[in-house]
């Protein structure tokens, strides 16, 4: 049997006035009954019953800083079951009916750690049942920001972060990224801020009384749930493109403008590549600092740091990153975690080949450089034979725990590899026909092997033999056929460390026409060693303290603080007091905390007035380093 999303084929209006479904059929991907496809980190049993859309109508409510209104799920359900289980963290219910209005039985269960709990839902015959709840008051996956915390300082401002479980701290449906939905939603806040979710925006925003105005939103294509995303606040809009946009707070949006004027040539880059790209819009949300990754891939709307301003366009790789999602992981999406690097090793490879179409050869062969020393440093800190080295990660390692040598840097690896071994041409043709095959629907390592044996490699057993599938997939470490990057890539920054580590040497001049990624080399490479002197040094012949670069400025900041320079102490405290974006910040708070006697009560001071600006995710990683007492 062919698996047909039954959502896919219906208009949210259809959709919404109940199930097409046919009566046999609960239109579940056959991969999702798989042992490799279970996802242990959703309370769900999709093969019983499972939501195909969703219906949010909510209000913001930033004086009390929480979320609550109905929502209405549509349900496909095996013949004769009469429940469904749903995923929650916190969510307070009130009640729960059915569409004639009668108040359906539910229990929440107990709390398991890392997952939040179950809710069951006595359906009966129910296919379509409405929720009216609140979020959980202090909701995982939402960051409200008081007006001091944003660029301009007047408005209030919230977003949500749904990856990896987040959703379901103010989503009541099944949070799992194999059970797809297609959604609509109504938000009520108070003008004159705009809100904005990852999904279509319908019409003009309404008012709706007493100083709020509604907003309404739609996703007609299935989506994993954790890609269901919302951001409110005093933002404006900014056309790129044709099909692109960019929102952010107007302070900051001449500047979010010029980095992004490369976006409609990323998209022609990669629809040449893989095909149309099938979201409609491409805009894109530039967020407070206090949003705790570089980027994240909402469908329609990509959410983004402020830190990738760098004002050169050096550092928009992270878009190209997040348009690529759009073909891996959003139209194509692992089923369970453990498959990560399908998504986000995909994605970078794809990344890889958008930033040589917009950005030429050289900066595309130096971030391949970047990340092929980011393997390798893992793979030997780990050991070649680490279980986690693998990329179909070994057991129920948490969701959130991507390590992104392996899941990201090794996955795309594999590919450049696969890639060299067939030919460009014929793997590229592939790797559409890949995304064609399974557009909307979750897919595992397994179906990802078995789809290139069969379109790819068909039965040539030497070239099945030189690609070393198993090994790359399944097994640790590099294997032997890897496909190692250009080493002239950073031929002349090399050279610079070498003299740098022989003489101290430093050639300010040379560091001037470097661009970010080999800049970016050299800091990685520095001794580990340094004086109080040589950073001086350092600091003063590269302008580091200067740069308004933030990966630049990181590095400069790591090296600093393992060395117990105190100089760079005022500084590091500035960017962790203006900077939220967990990638940065864990690693500082982490050298600083090595740094025992003297970096932990340095840790502690600034920990003990950054901690109230960090999203709950950032949050939780420090309080983990600087144990529970913080
Ligand atoms: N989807 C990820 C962000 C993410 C990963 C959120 C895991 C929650 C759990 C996003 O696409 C991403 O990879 N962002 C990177 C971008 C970088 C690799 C260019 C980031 O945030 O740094
Ligand atoms: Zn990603």
């Amino acid at each position: 049997m062919r698996f047909i999303a039954p959502a896919a084929f219906c208009l949210v209006a259809a959709c919404t006035t109940g199930s097409s479904l046919p009566e046999a059929s609960i239109g579940i991907a056959p991969v999702l009954t798989s042992e490799e496809a279970r996802d242990e980190y959703t309370f769900a049993r999709p093969q019983e019953a499972r939501v195909t859309h969703l219906a949010l109508d909510l209000d913001l409510d930033f004086t009390r800083q929480s979320v609550g209104g109905t929502a209405r799920l549509n349900i496909a359900a095996a013949p004769g079951v009469q429940q469904i289980i749903l995923d929650s963290s916190g969510l307070q219910i009130a009640n729960i009916t059915a569409p004639d209005g009668a108040a359906l039985a539910f229990e929440i269960g107990d709390t398991v750690e890392g997952k939040g709990e179950p809710v069951t839902v006595k359906i009966g015959d129910a296919r379509r049942i409405t929720i009216r709840y609140t979020a959980a008051p202090q909701a995982d996956a939402l960051q409200w920001l008081a007006p001091e915390q944003t660029a301009g300082g007047e408005h209030p401002y919230v977003f949500s972060q749904g990856q990896a479980i987040l959703n379901r701290s103010w989503i009541p449906t099944q949070d799992s990224p194999g059970i797809r939905q297609t959604w609509e939603a109504r938000i009520t806040a108070p003008a004159p801020l705009d809100v904005v979710m990852s999904g279509i925006r319908q019409g003009e925003p309404e008012d709706v009384g007493q100083g709020r105005r509604a907003f309404s939103f739609a996703m007609d294509k299935p989506v994993a749930p954790y890609l269901i995303a919302l951001a409110a606040g005093h933002i404006d809009f900014r056309a790129l493109g044709p099909r692109t946009g960019v929102w952010s707070e107007p302070e900051t949006l001449e500047r979010a403008a010029a980095e992004l004027v490369d976006t409609e040539a990323m998209i022609d880059a990669a629809e040449a590549l893989y095909g149309p790209y099938r979201w409609g819009r491409y805009d894109m949300i530039v967020l407070p600092p206090s949003f705790p990754y570089g980027g994240m891939e909402n469908p329609t709307l990509t959410f983004l740091t402020p830190t990738f301003i760098a004002g050169d366009r050096s550092l928009t790789g992270l878009v190209a990153h997040e348009l690529a999602h759009s073909w891996s992981g959003n139209l194509v999406t692992y089923a369970s975690w453990r498959d990560g690097w399908l998504n986000e090793g995909v994605t970078s490879y794809i990344e890889s080949r958008i930033s040589e179409v917009v950005f030429g050869a050289r900066r595309a062969a130096q971030e391949r450089a970047l990340a092929f020393a980011g393997v390798e440093g893992a793979v030997e800190e780990r050991g070649a034979d680490a279980p986690e080295t693998a990329l179909r990660t070994p057991a129920a390692l948490d969701p959130f725990a991507t390590d992104s040598s392996i899941t990201y840097d090794k996955g795309a690896l594999f590919l450049h590899t696969v890639e060299s071994i067939v030919g460009r041409e014929r793997f590229d043709a592939w790797l559409r026909s890949w995304f064609d095959r399974h557009a909307f629907q979750p897919a595992t390592s397994a179906m990802f092997l078995a789809d290139m044996r069969q379109n790819l490699i068909g039965d040539d057993a030497a070239l099945e033999q030189r690609l070393q599938l198993d090994a790359w997939v399944y097994g640790t470490g590099i294997p032997d056929n890897v496909a190692r990057p250009d080493p002239a890539a950073f031929a002349q920054v090399d050279a610079a460390s070498r003299a740098y580590a022989a003489g101290r040497t430093l050639d300010a001049q040379a560091w001037a026409g470097w661009s970010t990624a080999e800049r970016m080399r050299f800091m990685q490479n520095l001794p580990d060693a340094l004086s109080d002197a040589e950073l001086a040094t350092l600091d003063r012949t590269l302008g580091l303290s200067g740069t308004g670069n933030s990966e630049v400025k990181f590095l400069w900041l790591q090296t600093a603080l393992e060395n117990r320079y105190d100089p760079a102490v005022p500084q590091a405290e500035a960017f962790l007091a203006g900077v939220g974006r967990n990638k940065f910040v864990e690693p500082l708070f982490d050298a600083l905390v090595k740094q025992g006697d003297w970096g932990m009560p340095i840790a502690r001071r600034i920990y003990a007035a950054t901690r109230p600006l960090y999203h709950s995710y950032t949050r939780g990683r420090v309080d983990l380093l600087l144990g529970a007492e913080s």
